[in-house]
């Protein structure tokens, strides 16, 4: 629906005020009284607006600038060079009206449904439609009713009772033929219409209406500003979408983290040492794993899992494209080659069992899976194919800190599993990871080849366990910290609590997006226990990801994408000789996968403002 709103007089009334500010810009509570005819306009269903404008036009436009976005309008301006009056300026953009369109004062304030207002006037048969507000006007002194000098009546005070013209009008497109292409104001037309029997009709309203014209009016409507809020269904909120911010991640760090981090600075020992030692026990202890070692993150713990079961030059490991390139690169490291994986269905991200059975060759050696957001792999089918054919399993468990697979926690359940601290992590740490294992003989291996191949560290030196120390295989310095450590520590305690709540938000991500037809939800029917590290949606074929985006970065929502698939990465393609439409399910999801806000001090809130968003857009 359209509505032309007239922005271009002068406000004589309002001076001094409208010297300097248009009084369509004059604010009322902590917005302009235009934007919140804007507001109201769009929450009506309209969505083609163009405003008449003229005197201090620039001030308009300057403040309007972006309103169009905020409130998701089709925002056209129409400027008259001459006062052309309340009407004439309609001569200007008689093109643009071709069906009904209301035509409004950009000051009128007022709790009218403009689309009730539009029902209405289609049903009457009405060329034009004037909203009429009921008015008692009372005048202070005594009257006398006058023939000649004669006084034949004297009334006290006398109260009437008249509708008065809301400054709101609905008109058919076919007014125009009465609407010259010169000045000509609102009374004028409606006695042209009258007197060429053209049919014109009234809209009482008796709710809420002010005419902003004198300097008392402007003081009664910032008084009235909150209950007009009320009555429009305006939360306040709204109007500062702009300034909202909600982060994709947030790191849930309190005065226990600060403490833990401030204990290890003063005891100056930063680099590994018994904080580590610590947070790996207390690690093992939480995955029931035999073997856990912190890292300094998981693109190294990756690194050293391939290392350790003996991946190298000649040999294949088979592993998603739909991951973060770190988990290919820890391939690459080794010398051999990454076999990419197509997902399972746009239902389930994780790595499909079906293209892992295509992708086995004589020279595969292992397979190095990804827990998508957290949700664990189907892994009684892959530790069962990976038995049949002799591979190793590694976990990329960087998602999925805290998840479960039938009762055993992810990363635990193929040969080595590999978990990542990055700031955005469920547990988090900045940079850190940790790797673990069940198997003894590849802990040891895994143990030297972390610290450079030695055979002693520092600490055990310095502890007095040690003299002196051998290299007995090419190792690395990814060692993990104290700092990380103790942070590490302090971030244990609080996963099953985050986890929770990172379900809830989840749950309700769930409920509402499920029924909305241009979105698919991945793993939104998953049984097993997921971390939820991110909330991925997938987007219809028709919807523009990039504006999708952009209208959620409008209103301070940010997002990301899971992933850009590496095998389409330049230095993939160039390498390997990868071309699109090798994995489609992955191409797509790397094409229309959209990730949302997520984390455990979201508050329900914010949640459902990215909801509302979303649905506004999508719908
Ligand atoms: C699936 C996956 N694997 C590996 C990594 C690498 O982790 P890090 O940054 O700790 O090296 C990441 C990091 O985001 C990841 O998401």
């Amino acid at each position: 629906m359209k509505a032309v709103i007239l922005a271009g007089g002068k406000g004589t009334r309002l001076r001094p005020f409208t010297y300097m500010i248009p009084k369509p810009l004059m604010p009322i509570g902590e917005q302009p009284i235009i934007e919140i005819i804007l507001n109201q306009l769009k929450n009506n269903g309209f969505n083609n607006i163009i405003i008449s404008t003229g005197y201090k036009e620039n001030l308009i436009r300057m403040f309007l600038n972006g309103a169009d976005k905020k409130y998701d309008l089709n925002i056209k301006y129409s400027n008259e060079d001459e006062p052309l009056g309340t009407v004439g300026s309609l001569s200007l953009i008689r093109n643009e009206l071709n069906e009904d369109f209301i035509l409004m004062n950009g000051d009128t304030l007022c709790t009218l449904n403009y689309n009730e207002l539009m029902k209405y006037h289609k049903k009457s048969g009405n060329m034009a439609t004037i909203t009429l507000h009921k008015k008692d006007i009372h005048i202070d002194f005594g009257i006398v009713k006058l023939n000649g000098v004669d006084i034949i009546d004297y009334i006290e005070k006398p109260r009437n009772t008249y509708f008065v013209s809301m400054g709101v009008y609905v008109f058919e497109p076919e007014v125009l033929k009465y609407v010259p292409d010169e000045k000509l104001d609102f009374p004028d037309l409606v006695k042209i219409l009258i007197k060429n029997n053209e049919k014109v009709g009234g809209y009482i309203f008796e709710d809420y209406w002010l005419d902003i014209g004198r300097l008392d009016d402007y003081m009664q409507a910032n008084e009235d500003i909150q209950l007009i809020y009320n009555k429009l269904g305006i939360n306040k909120e709204n109007f500062d979408k702009n300034d909202k911010k909600i982060p994709l991640s947030d790191i849930d760090l309190d005065n226990e983290e600060i403490e833990a981090v401030t204990n290890v600075l003063k005891s100056k020992w930063l680099s590994m040492g018994p904080v580590t030692e610590e947070f790996e026990n207390k690690f093992k202890e939480y995955l029931n794993v035999k073997n856990a070692y912190a890292v300094n993150n998981c693109t190294a713990a990756l690194h050293i899992a391939h290392k350790v079961l003996g991946i190298k030059e000649g040999d294949e490991v088979i592993c998603p494209s739909l991951t973060f390139v770190a988990t290919a690169n820890s391939i690459l490291y080794c010398g051999a080659k990454p076999v990419f994986a197509d997902i399972t269905s746009f239902d389930d991200f994780n790595i499909s069992l079906d293209d892992i059975l295509e992708k086995i060759t004589p020279k595969t050696k292992a397979i190095t899976l990804v827990h998508y957001a957290g949700y664990p792999c189907n892994m009684d089918a892959i530790m069962e194919i990976a038995e049949d054919h002799k591979l190793f399993v590694i976990e990329d468990a960087a998602h999925a800190s805290g998840a479960e697979y039938k009762g055993k926690i992810a990363g635990t359940i193929g040969d080595v599993g590999c978990f990542s601290f990055f700031s955005n992590k469920n547990l988090s740490t900045g940079e850190g990871g940790m790797i673990v294992t069940n198997n003894d003989s590849l802990s040891e291996k895994i143990r030297i080849t972390r610290s450079h191949g030695m055979t002693t560290l520092t600490w055990d030196r310095y502890k007095g366990h040690a003299r002196s120390y051998d290299v007995i295989d090419m190792g690395f310095n990814y060692r993990g910290n104290e700092i990380m450590s103790a942070l590490g520590q302090v971030q244990l305690k609080k996963l099953d609590k985050n986890n929770n709540r990172r379900k809830e938000i989840v749950d309700l991500y769930i409920k509402e997006l499920k029924n909305i037809k241009k979105i698919n939800l991945p793993f939104k029917d998953y049984k097993e226990k997921s971390s939820y590290h991110i909330m991925p949606i997938l987007l219809s074929k028709e919807v523009s990801r990039n504006d999708f985006i952009d209208k959620l970065k409008e209103n301070g929502i940010q997002t990301s994408i899971h992933y850009p698939p590496i095998h389409l990465f330049s230095y993939y393609k160039n390498k390997f000789g990868f071309k699109e439409g090798m994995f489609p399910k992955t191409e797509f999801v790397g094409e229309h996968e959209v990730t949302l806000p997520l984390y455990p001090t979201i508050n329900k809130e914010d949640v459902k403002y990215v909801i509302e968003n979303i649905k506004r857009i999508l719908e």
